[in-house]
């Protein structure tokens, strides 16, 4: 039996997270593992709540939404369903389109940092990723791209916030370095090209693990 893996995708808004995502995810399933993808908001209550928070449909304060994604994490890791811990347990090779990296990189220019990071311990304790892999694109070509994807815009994709989510990001990135294993990857190349460099930087991290 192969061993299995969390990996977590962060990066700004159309970064091309769920596209690596799918393209990790063939490579990981010709490789022999049974590869599970999940996201970050969840597809469960709070995690919906969140997305309606997200589109204009309901109202919340900054503090409520970074306490919302708090819970929303610790439902996706622990739930008896489909919880990323039982996935794991099962021997799934976990992949999820963000984690808690994202909350400290968005929710950072509304709340303490420290709090944001005390708040998601709980989740931090119970499963780090093996690997945190950040794709990297300006805050004008995630612009791009989402007024090119889609018709409307939401909470936090403004120019402004993209560009100090992004800071917030490499912030984070340099202060947790001797924690978090991260990859930063350029994403202003074809899919294909990030793929095969995520590719080659899986098989580096893990070849002395195991087999891949
Ligand atoms: P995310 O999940 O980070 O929001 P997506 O994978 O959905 O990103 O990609 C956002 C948009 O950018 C989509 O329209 C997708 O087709 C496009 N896209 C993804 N990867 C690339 C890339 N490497 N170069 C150019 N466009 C890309
Ligand atoms: P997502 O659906 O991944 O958006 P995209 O595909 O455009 O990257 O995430 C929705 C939004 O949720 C996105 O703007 C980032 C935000 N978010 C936070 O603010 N904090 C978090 O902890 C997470 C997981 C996401």
């Amino acid at each position: 039996m192969k061993k299995n893996f969390f990996i977590a995708f962060e990066g700004i808004d159309g970064s091309g997270k769920s596209t690596q995502v799918k393209l990790l995810a063939d490579k990981l399933t010709v490789a022999g593992h049974q590869v599970y993808i999940t996201c970050e908001p969840s597809e469960r209550p709070i995690g919906k709540m969140i997305r309606e928070v997200f589109s204009g449909r309901m109202e919340a304060d900054h503090r409520t939404i970074a306490a919302l994604f708090v819970a929303d994490r610790l439902d996706h890791l622990l739930n008896k369903t489909d919880g990323i811990l039982k996935k794991l347990e099962k021997g799934y090779t976990v992949i999820t389109d963000r984690y808690y990296l994202s909350s400290y990189a968005y929710q950072s220019p509304y709340m303490d940092l420290k709090w944001i990071i005390d708040a998601n311990s709980l989740s931090a304790n119970l499963l780090r990723p093996d690997l945190n892999i950040y794709i990297d694109i300006s805050a004008e070509v995630s612009i791009e791209r989402i007024k090119k994807g889609r018709s409307t815009t939401e909470l936090y994709e403004t120019l402004e916030n993209l560009q100090q989510v992004r800071g917030k990001y490499f912030e984070v990135m340099d202060l947790l370095k001797d924690e978090e294993k991260v990859l930063v990857t350029d994403g202003n190349r074809s899919p294909e090209a990030i793929a095969d460099d995520i590719w080659k930087n899986i098989s580096a991290a893990f070849i002395t693990e195991t087999a891949l």
